[in-house]
């Protein structure tokens, strides 16, 4: 491309950048251009490379190689300080504000022509009404910054951005500490600074808020650009798809099968309910068998069946060779839990705390850990949380700020606390991105390492294909075969699903 055809609207580009670190080479001959006033996105998976460019533009890293221009104009910046001096500013995920400072210091200090006594403080508090009224943020100037919430500190971040007249802002993982209510009012403050006129880069592992945000999204992979388009020509699987570069966007943890002398844990015989008409199965300890079937074959009525809300009309039931009867707290009692399919009625309490909603108090005593004290239950609730890996703020936060994968987790985290042996999971991963699935995905077979039992309920062929040492197909409330080893294939399960009948519209 010859000079003269340069767009004048190119407000930052990148040409060939490449940066190492020791052996590890962060980026590769990145070309990126930001368009001015635009919200661009940077996607990619961790270690994709993202925070690395983010950090060269901002003037905090140098690049080994490439170039770096700024409205056409090549620069070098040896620091964040001569960056913001050409327009940049970057908002990191740990804002770093002086926490001894009121707010209106951290804003304006440095920013301001110096003064001394009262007459600076006068004229900062004035100075600082004015910004913060401009940016319609709830912000007290006398406060002092340390006292403030994440998301409150990054918008003392991006006051103080304003303030020095930034025309370029970066943010590198915004949302990711943040609650629910606060990520929904960053995204009307990216959107208000997009309609200033100022250019956004945008970072984010939300494929959704790059969506709703971005009008233009570069794909990163392993240090390269996978490509730069507009978002309305994406959509998460077109963007997961480019960032991991295979079709199949998910991966699943090696498979290790259950122990040869693994013991027969659950055993259905001839059950028969509303939905199911006589269905025999077992699954060994450390086992993960697969539920497939089109919807409405039954598969969500076996598992209420097996868990006791669902009224059984024939057969039984055995665990450990014992016959399971009773609603769903005995069966819980003795060691079977069900992930339910649908999170809206699950008795998550949206206002209480995560920490309360994981913990045994929340179960009503339906558990097998016996009489345990208050300190043992909070010292294995914050256990639990950490390995079901749920992200918050805190576990104080009141749990209807999660995401619906985080959600989930806590559901998970909770069963857990009544240390089950059979784990019926019903869809599990319906609704959550993909870091939630893959999470959830090896939180199941860390079950099965530990040598529980897993029932898996779940419409995605990958997933129980991914997952599964052996699957049943359920067809019309009947199981139609049971597929393992060498018969298990994708073509097996569908025709097995489908039968003989010609395929009709689901
Ligand atoms: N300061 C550093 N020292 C060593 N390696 C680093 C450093 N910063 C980043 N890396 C490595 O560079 C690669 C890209 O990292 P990064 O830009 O942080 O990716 P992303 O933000 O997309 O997750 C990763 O392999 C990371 O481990
Ligand atoms: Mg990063």
């Amino acid at each position: 491309m010859s000079q003269a055809e340069l767009p004048v609207d190119r407000h930052i580009e990148t040409r060939g950048i490449s940066k190492s670190f020791g052996g590890t080479r962060a980026l590769s001959n990145a070309s990126v251009s930001v368009r001015s006033g635009s919200v661009h996105a940077l996607v990619g998976e961790n270690g994709a490379g993202k925070s690395t460019l983010g950090k060269i533009i901002a003037g905090v890293l140098a690049p080994d190689d490439g170039e770096l221009l700024v409205r056409g104009e090549p620069v070098s910046f040896r620091s964040p300080r001569e960056a913001l001096e050409r327009g940049i500013a970057a908002i990191g995920q740990e804002p770093s504000v002086v926490p001894h400072l009121t707010v209106a210091e951290n804003v304006l200090l440095g920013a301001e022509p110096r003064a001394f006594g009262t007459v600076r403080r006068r004229a900062l508090r004035k100075r600082f009404e004015v910004l913060v009224a401009s940016a319609g943020f709830d912000l007290r100037g006398d406060t002092p910054a340390g006292a403030l919430t994440i998301a409150g500190q990054q918008e003392v971040e991006i006051l103080r951005a304003l303030a020095r007249s930034a025309e370029v802002v970066i943010m590198d993982e915004p949302t990711a500490a943040l609650s629910a209510a606060e990520t929904a009012h960053l995204h009307e403050i990216v959107k208000s600074l997009a309609a200033q006129g100022k250019t956004i880069l945008l970072i984010s592992h939300f494929l959704r808020e790059v969506l709703e945000l971005a009008d233009t999204v570069t794909v990163l992979r392993d240090g390269r650009v996978v490509r730069t388009g507009p978002t309305a020509g994406e959509t998460e699987d077109s963007l997961v798809e480019a960032m991991l570069g295979q079709p199949q966007a998910l991966t699943f943890p090696p498979k290790q099968a259950p122990r040869a002398d693994a013991p027969v844990l659950l055993a259905v015989k001839g059950v028969q309910a509303l939905g199911v008409a006589g269905v025999d199965l077992t699954v060994r300890a450390g086992e993960i068998v697969g539920l497939a079937g089109l919807v409405g074959a039954g598969r969500t009525e076996l598992g209420q069946a097996i868990f006791g809300v669902r009224k059984m009309q024939a057969g039984e039931i055995e665990l450990n060779g014992s016959p399971l009867t009773g609603g769903a707290r005995k069966r819980l009692r003795a060691g079977v839990a069900l992930i339910p399919e649908s999170r809206k009625d699950d008795g998550l309490v949206p206002d209480r705390p995560i920490f309360e909603n994981a913990s045994l108090a929340s179960l009503g005593g339906l558990t097998r850990l016996g009489v345990v004290t208050r300190r043992r239950e909070q010292d294995v609730t914050r256990q639990i949380l950490a390995r079901c890996d749920v992200r918050a703020r805190s576990n104080r936060s009141p749990v209807r700020e999660l995401s619906g994968g985080n959600q989930q987790k806590v559901l998970l985290a909770r069963m857990l606390l009544c240390e089950p042996q059979l784990v019926i999971a019903d869809e599990p991963t319906r609704g959550v991105d993909v870091g939630a699935k893959r999470a959830i995905y090896e939180f199941l077979v860390g079950l099965a390492e530990e040598g529980l039992g897993i029932l898996l309920i779940s419409s995605e062929l990958e997933e129980i294909m991914g997952l599964s040492h052996r699957v049943a197909v359920m067809r019309s409330g009947r199981i139609v075969a049971e597929l393992a080893g060498d018969e298990l294939n994708e073509s097996a399960i569908l025709t097995a699903a489908f039968g003989n009948q010609p395929r009709q519209a689901a």
